[in-house]
C-alpha cells in the first residue's frame, strides 16, 4: 500500500490528477484562485508520514499550515510568529491546532538526548519537559515514555500560544480562535483529543 515514487513519478501524477480533476470538477482551480478562507490553522510536526488532508479528508483551502520538527510553538520564530499573526488577524480562523503524534523523530531525540547538531538546539526544550515531568513516565517501557513526551510536548505548546503575545492580543480583541491539542495516533491513524 505505501510506496516510494521517484522524483519523475510524482510530477507525472500531478499531470494526471489536475487533468482528472479539471475533467471531472471544470470550476475547481477557479475556485480555488480565488482565495483562500481556512477554518483552521495547524501548527503540527514535519514528519512525512502525516498528510493532513488524508487524516483529516479535508479539502484544499481549508488549513492554514505551519509545520516544523515536533511541532514547536516557539515565541521567538520569527517564521511561526508570522505564519501565527496572519491566521489570526487576517484569515481569522476559527481554531488553532497544535497536533503532536506518537512515534515522534524530535520527541524521541529529545528523551534519549541523541540529537545532533540544529536540531539539538531545536528541541532542547522538549527535553526539559521530560526532566521536569519524571514522575509521569514511571512504570512505562520506552515506547510508551516517548507518547507521553509526545502528549506533554503538545500540552506545553499550548501554554505557550496562551502566553504568546498575538495570541493575548487577539484575546483583548475578542479575535482569539480556539486552541486545540491533538495527538496522532500513527498506530491506528486515529487523531486523539488532548
Ligand atoms: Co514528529
Amino acid at each position: 500500500m505505501l510506496k516510494k515514487h521517484s522524483y519523475e513519478d510524482i510530477l507525472i501524477n500531478n499531470k494526471v490528477w489536475a487533468n482528472e480533476i479539471k475533467k471531472q470538477f471544470p470550476d475547481y482551480f477557479k475556485e480555488l484562485s480565488e482565495g483562500q478562507s481556512p477554518s483552521f490553522l495547524y501548527i503540527g510536526c514535519s514528519d512525512s508520514r502525516l498528510p493532513l488532508s488524508i487524516f483529516t479528508q479535508t479539502t484544499p483551502g481549508e488549513i492554514f499550515v505551519h509545520r516544523n520538527i515536533a511541532n514547536q510553538a516557539k515565541e521567538k520564530d520569527l517564521n511561526f510568529n508570522s505564519v501565527l499573526e496572519y491566521a489570526v488577524f487576517t484569515l481569522k480562523v476559527n481554531y488553532i491546532i497544535v497536533a503532536g503524534h506518537y512515534d515522534c523523530g524530535g520527541v524521541k531525540a529529545a528523551f534519549y538526548g541523541k540529537a545532533k547538531g540544529k536540531v539539538k538546539n531545536w528541541i532542547k526544550e522538549i527535553r526539559k519537559i521530560y526532566f521536569k515531568n519524571r514522575d509521569l513516565f514511571k512504570g512505562l517501557n520506552e515506547k510508551e515514555a516517548c507518547d507521553k513526551l509526545s502528549e506533554l510536548n503538545v500540552k506545553e505548546q499550548i501554554k505557550k500560544l496562551h502566553k504568546n503575545r498575538i495570541i493575548k492580543k487577539a484575546k483583548k480583541l475578542e479575535l482569539c480562535p480556539k486552541i486545540c491539542g491533538w495527538i496522532i495516533d500513527i498506530y491506528t491513524g486515529q487523531i486523539k483529543e488532548l
